[in-house]
């Protein structure tokens, strides 16, 4: 088609356009995902990403053994949209827009080769270099590269049959250039932080059958599991699937564990690449792979007690254009509706982890002869997405009641469960948790009433307990971590002293 006079064919600008293109906001890590996200849509079961150091010309090479690309299909990849974003894509792809291989790659070098091949044999490569568009102004995509340097970066391919390299040289915003060997510390603490970044983003994919490996510089990664699944401590509240227009969306909220629940180790991995607090919130799953990882999406505010709540939210790529994902892969906006439900379930999970958090749960403190279990009457279980009470059937006066009663344990068992199935709980007031409160030792004003009654309590409360052998000490840190009596801590002292 040639202009006329109704309208004027321009086409874009070559230079400017992949110049611009750097700027979309990836880093190392979001761009190295991108490119590993073919790798995975191409059914690699395997990818190793080598990073290799030499100054100016370091260089990055990830090798799949993917189903790999015909001539055609390479050309056909490389070209920038090479496929329609509102085309359909299989179930397990992972791409959308036809952008992501040549965004994520300019985004740090200035250099891309992509070598390809469906069966062992002949392959084909090819290659945009910013440099030479610069200088010829047009869409010049390098069919030879035979007497680069970069067909010795790229080497032969080490899987038998099909699969695919992608070489990113002149590695220009990685790190700053010039490279100098004073830069080599900072290259290590990239690739440190993209092995982080990979093992989260990726971790339904490195574990469970069916599992890829991922290996950077020779070394296996592991997944990182956001929810503590191995740990009988975690807590699942929630797995309530929910309709967004034709598409089907699942939740699943999870407490993670109080720190005195897990061993030092496991306690430092599970805060993540961006720390404890930075990590709670939802984590957003497209076909598997992570988003999002760990954003109230403006919901709430990150704070510390809330820190052990992480709610898997999982979609298919039906729901991009809904979702409003971006090339990047690292934004996710649900719509409105759904965004009521999550801030729904959001609000569960982070009263859940506000109560582990301030130790609602059983607790063991310290250790040896003074090691108390500190319990409490009433346990919250969430099962089927519904909440309800039981007795903790732990608590020590139970257990003391159990062991000195003549009464059948069986008449016992059901009077309990029949309280607990009659809770009145409509009945209890409902005490939504507040943003900033602790007010576990708020200091309450009471008439002489009030206090007539707190001060019984107190007396039977320490004669039990006195008759159960705990330490004074003991009696006292208890007092002092239980409702009511916190709340008067010096009727608490002065009971004790009596
Ligand atoms: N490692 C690979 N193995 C096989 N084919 C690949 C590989 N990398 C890219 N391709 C092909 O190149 C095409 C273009 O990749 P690109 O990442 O630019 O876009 P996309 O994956 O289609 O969408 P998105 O922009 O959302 O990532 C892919 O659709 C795929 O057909
Ligand atoms: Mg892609």
């Amino acid at each position: 088609m040639t202009s006329n006079s109704e309208f004027e064919l321009i086409a874009p600008e070559a230079s400017s356009v992949v110049e611009s293109m750097r700027s979309i906001g990836y880093n190392l890590e979001t761009a190295l995902s991108d490119i590993i996200d073919n790798s995975i849509s191409a059914q690699a079961a395997e990818i190793k990403i080598n990073f290799h150091w030499d100054n100016n010309n370091s260089y990055i090479r990830i090798e799949d053994n993917g189903i790999g690309m015909s001539k055609m299909e390479l050309t056909q990849a490389m070209k920038i949209g090479s496929k329609n974003p509102l085309a359909q894509r299989e179930s397990k792809d992972l791409g959308r827009f036809g952008m992501g291989l040549k965004t994520a790659a300019f985004s740090q070098c200035r250099r891309l080769t992509v070598k390809s091949r469906r069966y062992s044999g002949c392959s084909n490569t090819r290659c945009w270099d910013l440099d030479t568009i610069r200088k010829t102004g047009k869409w010049t995509l390098l069919t030879n590269t035979k007497d680069e340097k970069s067909s010795v970066n790229l080497s032969e391919f080490s899987y038998k049959s099909a699969g695919t390299i992608v070489l990113l040289e002149r590695l220009d915003r990685v790190i700053s250039l010039p490279y100098s060997s004073r830069k080599y510390n900072a290259f290590l603490s990239k690739i440190d932080k993209v092995e982080k970044h990979l093992r989260m983003v990726f971790h339904r994919y490195l574990s469970g059958p069916n599992s890829i490996n991922i290996i950077i510089n020779n070394h296996p990664i592991e997944a990182w599991d956001p929810y503590l699944l191995k740990q009988d401590a975690t807590q699942e509240l929630l797995e309530e699937p929910f309709q967004d227009e034709d598409q089907v969306v699942k939740v699943a909220a999870y407490i993670l564990p109080h720190h005195s629940k897990v061993s030092e180790e496991v306690y430092k991995n599970a805060e993540g690449p961006k720390g404890w607090n930075g990590q709670q919130g939802f984590y957003i799953y497209r076909n598997k792979r992570l988003l999002v990882a760990g954003s109230w999406l403006g919901l709430f505010k990150k704070e510390e007690p809330y820190k052990l709540a992480r709610v898997m939210v999982d979609i298919t790529s039906n729901s991009d254009f809904n979702w409003q994902i971006d090339i990047k892969k690292s934004v996710a906006r649900p719509p409105n509706k759904i965004l009521q439900e999550l801030k729904r379930i959001g609000n569960l999970a982070r009263q859940a982890s506000y109560r582990v958090f301030y130790h609602r749960g059983t607790k063991i403190i310290g250790s040896g002869s003074n090691t108390i279990k500190e319990s409490h009457l009433w346990e919250q279980v969430y099962r089927h997405g519904k909440s309800f009470y039981k007795l903790n059937k732990s608590h020590p006066l139970l257990l003391k009641l159990i062991e000195d009663t003549s009464v059948d344990e069986r008449i016992l068992y059901t009077y309990l469960s029949l309280v607990e199935e009659n809770l009145p709980i409509n009945l209890v007031p409902y005490q939504p948790s507040k943003e900033n409160n602790v007010e576990v030792n708020k200091k309450k004003i009471i008439n002489d009433d009030e206090k007539a009654r707190v001060l019984r309590g107190l007396s039977d409360f320490i004669y039990t307990m006195r008759q159960l052998n705990y330490t004074e000490e003991d009696i006292l840190f208890k007092l002092r971590n239980s409702e009511p009596y916190k709340h008067y801590p010096e009727l608490i002292d002065a009971r004790l002293d009596e």
